[in-house]
């Protein structure tokens, strides 16, 4: 399957791409994937978790919006709803920082700084009354948790099979 080679490049791609201060962007992802499986999530939400910044990839080229991206870039190669989840991590981070006391003060710097340029804080019904919504706040506290240095993640390979799994359905 064409797309899980594409995967493992551009997933592979991330290495040494510093978008947080603590891990580059391949630990993240892997770690994201970790603790998406930690949490008993289904196969869908571990890929979307594990790709929801590949618009960070150089492979992709520059990206306005990186929600959105990813969203355009998943579609195609596995299906709408882990193209959805990875496309919603903005929009979750922006419904938490409006209605959850002290979740902007948890943030990393780089997800605050990037707060604003992303319509800040606000709770827009286009995303939160979706069916899959709950799966994308879910999504977005694995993003948070997975910026940390001395965390364990997935490997590629783990992810990659996991992808195998999503495309072969
Ligand atoms: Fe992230």
């Amino acid at each position: 399957m064409h797309q899980l080679a594409e995967t493992a490049t551009v997933l592979r791609s991330l290495r040494g791409v510093w978008d947080e201060e603590a891990v580059d962007e391949l630990d993240h992802a892997l770690q994201s994937a970790a603790r998406a499986v930690d949490d008993g999530a289904d196969d869908e939400l571990v890929l979307a978790a594990a790709l929801h910044d590949v618009a960070h990839s150089p492979l992709l080229g520059p990206s306005t919006a990186h929600d959105a991206a990813a969203r355009k870039w998943l579609r195609p190669r596995f299906g709408e709803r882990v193209a959805w989840l990875a496309g919603a991590h903005v929009a979750a981070k922006r419904y938490l920082t409006a209605t959850e006391p002290g979740y902007a003060a948890a943030l990393s710097e780089t997800s605050v700084a990037s707060l604003q340029a992303q319509g800040g804080a606000g709770v827009d019904a286009a995303w939160t009354e979706h069916p899959w919504w709950p799966d994308a706040l879910r999504l977005r506290r694995y993003d948070d948790a997975a910026k940390d240095p001395a965390a364990r993640g997935l490997t590629v390979a783990q992810v990659l099979s996991i992808a195998e799994r999503v495309a072969a359905r």
